[in-house]
């Protein structure tokens, strides 16, 4: 009989602890990912897009010193402004770098993306009647007064973006965001506004580049935050977090039959392990996984706030099951052996 050492044993193992490689469909909460090339995945506050068989992840690419300026009385750390980067990737678990997208603008300190500023939670859609992917990006100043959002187009998913500018939609604040496209192709943003107190939902124009000048003023005065969105079985969902800076707290579902509302809160649906800090992570997209019944994946940030590149990821499987709708928590998941009835 052949004998097999311990050492080629270790080794047959070893595919099934990397991250990063290409065989492996592992998900490791909290854990380093690292990318096809070996590099750890910065794309914080993200978001993804589908397109042609392929799943985009957009973030933040939170490069360098974490800063918290002298003048500050609240703890506004903050990462000098590099760009919004984008991966790519089949199956939702290997990711491939595509490079920055929308780079930061280093002449100009007025621009709002030279790097004094603060650029967040980028978001990208396609538009099917324009042919065009746009970007919805919370733009801000170094204090946070700024409170807009910034919008970017391109022919490409992987870019590159053209910046075209921000404001206030609906002349009101706008932060934590994300945008939803529905079934119809109408857009909406989701923003918290008004100090964070009330989250509007503003309805975009056919090209996805402006308001209408519809919008709803949603959870009056509750200050929830980093809204993620869902749509299954014609009713809509959404998972927000409450307002405590990078700091976590627990997370909220809420349910509307109509998209802009009337919005319902009902409950934390996040189980297990410290479910009432959101796993130490914070809400920030849900994506469905495309050819797998109920497969949606919730997205969440674990911050790191005093050194925000080094921030990992929390990605669990929504779960159905029984008519319930929970987050429950796992340490490590395959995204072959899940479905949304688990
Ligand atoms: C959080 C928000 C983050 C970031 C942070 C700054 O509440 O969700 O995206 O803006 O505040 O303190």
């Amino acid at each position: 009989m052949r004998t097999i050492s311990v050492f080629t044993l270790l080794l047959l193992w070893l595919p099934i602890f990397a991250q990063g490689n290409t065989s492996a469909k592992t998900v490791t909460n909290g854990e380093v990912w690292l990318d096809t090339s070996g590099n750890p995945i910065n794309a914080h506050g993200g978001g993804i897009l589908y397109h042609d068989g392929k799943y985009y992840w957009y973030g933040e690419y939170k490069k360098g010193k974490t800063i918290l300026p002298e003048w500050a009385t609240w703890e506004c750390y903050r990462t000098d402004v590099t760009g919004v980067g984008c991966y790519s990737s089949p199956d939702m678990v290997n990711w491939t770098f595509e490079g920055i997208v929308l780079p930061a603008v280093k002449d100009n300190p007025s621009h709002d993306l030279h790097p004094s500023k603060v650029l967040e939670r980028p978001k990208v859609v396609y538009n099917a009647k324009t042919g065009k992917f746009v970007m919805w990006a919370h733009v801000e100043s170094a204090d946070y007064s700024k409170a807009a959002a910034g919008v970017a187009v391109s022919d490409s998913p992987t870019g590159p973006f053209e910046y075209l500018g921000s404001f206030r939609p609906n002349d009101a604040m706008s932060r934590d965001q994300t945008v939803f496209v529905d079934d119809d192709g109408k857009a909406y943003q989701f923003a918290s506004s008004e100090n964070n107190q009330t989250l509007y939902i503003n309805e975009l124009t056919d090209d996805y580049l402006r308001p209408t000048g519809r919008f709803t003023r949603n959870f009056i005065g509750m200050s929830r935050e980093a809204p993620a969105v869902f749509k299954k079985d014609g009713k809509y969902y959404m998972i927000s977090s409450g307002c405590t800076g990078w700091d976590p707290n627990n997370a909220e579902l809420a349910m509307a039959d109509s998209i802009m509302g009337p919005w319902k809160l009902v409950g934390d649906p996040c189980t297990g392990k410290d479910a009432d800090k959101t796993f130490y992570a914070q809400s920030t997209y849900v994506q469905p996984v495309y050819g797998k019944k109920d497969l949606f994946i919730a997205m969440f940030d674990r911050w790191n706030k005093t050194d925000l590149e080094n921030s990992r990821y929390v990605w669990l499987p929504i779960s159905f099951k029984d008519g319930k709708i929970t987050i429950p928590w796992r340490e490590t998941w395959s995204i072959d052996e899940i479905s949304g009835q688990n």
